[in-house]
């Protein structure tokens, strides 16, 4: 089989606030064009992890690589300019700001056909192009999370990192951001990281899940086949 290239590739990271040590050595990695998940109750340490790799809250020792760069401890937005596109659970949309301005800001230009453009966010999500003028913060949270999910395309990245997208979603939104992240990201080959506690999601979105322990530590990786055929697995994990 063909050996791709570690994309995203963590060794032994620990991270703290303060004296509070968060992640007791991490070590994952993610391939090229591949959708991975971590899973982990809440307070595991899965946000922590996410804001390791962007360098908001930077390790005190392992090693972070991107498409082989050791970016550790990098500012977080050298990390996105590297190709990485953080989409946090509170989505951060600028208040005062249109959805347009939103859009606008974050975008990269792309050589290319499947370059993301405003115009062509407008044309796959609907429910950003009727609202182009309207206050970004004044939308409701799911179509929040769609403008988010937007903003992080339209920076043409290679890879999305995206925390718990469906945190507070009516199960129909979530079924509306999940065909999202499915046709836009995992389908277009753009490489996906998603944390979530809904692990549904997860398996619909992701090949490959990490779990992860209240120590911030990997116990195990399956694949969504191996987590399918033996639901006792996400059981016994997520379970309190
Ligand atoms: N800013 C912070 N300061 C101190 N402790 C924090 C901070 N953010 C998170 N924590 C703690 O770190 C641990 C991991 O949190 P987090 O990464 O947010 O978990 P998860 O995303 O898996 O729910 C938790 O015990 C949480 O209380
Ligand atoms: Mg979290």
């Amino acid at each position: 089989m063909e050996k791709k290239n570690k994309i995203l590739n963590i060794e032994n990271i620990q991270t703290y606030y303060g004296e509070s040590h968060v992640i007791q050595g991490l070590s994952m990695y993610v391939e090229e064009q591949e959708a991975v998940s971590i899973l982990g109750r809440n307070g595991a340490g899965k946000t922590t992890t996410l804001r390791s790799i962007m360098g908001l809250t930077p390790p005190r020792s392992g090693d972070i690589h991107i498409d082989g760069t050791k970016t550790t401890r990098w500012q977080p937005h050298k990390v996105s300019k590297l190709g990485v596109a953080y989409v946090p659970a509170e989505r951060h949309i600028f208040p005062g700001l249109s959805v347009e301005e939103n859009l606008k800001l974050a975008a990269r230009p792309l050589n290319g056909n499947d370059a993301w453009t405003f115009e062509k966010v407008c044309d796959h999500f609907p429910v950003l192009a009727d609202r182009t003028n309207q206050d970004g913060s004044t939308l409701s949270g799911g179509e929040q999370q769609m403008l988010a999910i937007g903003r992080a395309l339209i920076s043409n990245p290679r890879i999305i990192i995206m925390d718990e997208p469906s945190q507070g979603l009516s199960p129909l939104l979530v079924q509306m951001i999940t065909d999202v992240v499915l046709k836009f990201c995992v389908e277009s080959g753009i490489t996906l990281l998603i944390v979530e506690q809904n692990y549904r999601m997860a398996l619909k979105v992701a090949s490959r899940h990490y779990l992860m322990d209240t120590k911030g530590e990997i116990v195990n990786v399956h694949s969504t086949e191996e987590l399918v055929d033996n639901p006792q697995i996400i059981q016994s994990h997520l379970s309190v």
